[in-house]
């Protein structure tokens, strides 16, 4: 096991990011169009994804909704903001989602957020209840959050140790409702899946590439034995095809 930052993987990875899965456009689309209907987004809403990385999914979600107040792209790893598109739709916000709830970077203009988005982000929060919960404080009256999360067990052709590391390190879900919940929100989990078909090659490059953070957790040369090891357990599988099954938790003020 190697030690990396979330920093350090994610400038190192921020260059590619976007290859790995623009690859299959409508992948990105469905994707965007769940958490849209998800968060019922209208053009009036104020928006804030924290977490947006390059803006792959927000700049599609932006695109569907029109809104009429740029979205908020929340990140504190510059690289992965500088491949943001430059457009009126989306606004870049340098901070992790603990400077927000500290204040160390005030939200522009002191909008209080309609909608805050956490794709795959939430499990780089080190207190997550008390990141959870500062960021539920933020919201407007109308308010929700949408934490959109892969659960422990995933079904990407992952090699072994990755999986076991992953289902280490990944919150339960439930946990993420819990949080929500206790944070005095009307919050509710539900599971959108979405089918990936990825030729074998890619994949590898991708695995190479460690297109998921928990592969900074390996040597070079623990890496080079899984993308073996799945070289192997895939040799007559030119085409991967699994289900990405990701939960919905969702957390709405209540009215009143
Ligand atoms: C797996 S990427 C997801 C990016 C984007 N939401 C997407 O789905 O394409 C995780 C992102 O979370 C960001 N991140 C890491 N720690 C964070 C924190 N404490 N607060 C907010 N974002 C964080 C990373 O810089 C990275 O861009």
């Amino acid at each position: 096991m190697t030690e990396t930052t979330t920093a350090e993987h994610y400038e190192r990875v921020a260059a590619s990011y976007n290859e790995h899965w623009t690859y299959d456009p409508d992948y990105v689309r469905r994707f965007a169009d769940a958490m849209v209907d998800a968060l019922r987004l209208g053009s009036s809403d104020v928006i804030a994804d924290v977490g947006c990385g390059t803006g792959l999914y927000t700049r599609r979600l932006a695109a569907r909704v029109e809104p009429a107040h740029p979205v908020l792209c929340v990140d504190p790893v510059p690289a992965m903001l500088e491949q943001l598109p430059s457009s009126p739709a989306l606004r870049p916000l340098q901070a992790s989602a603990e400077d927000l709830v500290s204040g160390a970077v005030p939200l522009p203009d002191g909008t209080r957020p309609d909608a805050i988005l956490l794709k795959e982000s939430v499990h780089h929060m080190a207190d997550r209840a008390a990141t959870l919960t500062g960021l539920a404080g933020l919201l407007s009256r109308h308010g929700r959050v949408l934490v959109v999360m892969l659960p422990p067990a995933i079904g990407h052709p992952l090699f072994r140790a990755a999986h076991e590391r992953f289902r280490e390190l990944q919150p339960e879900p439930a946990e993420i409702e819990g949080i929500l919940a206790a944070a005095g929100l009307r919050a509710s989990i539900s599971y959108r899946t979405f089918h990936a078909a990825i030729d074998r090659e890619r994949y590898v490059r991708m695995l190479e590439a460690r297109y998921m953070s928990v592969l900074s957790d390996f040597s070079s040369e623990e890496l080079a034995e899984g993308v073996a090891q799945f070289r192997h357990a895939y040799r007559d599988t030119p085409v991967l095809r699994f289900e990405d099954r990701f939960a919905f938790v969702a957390g709405w003020v209540r009215p009143g």
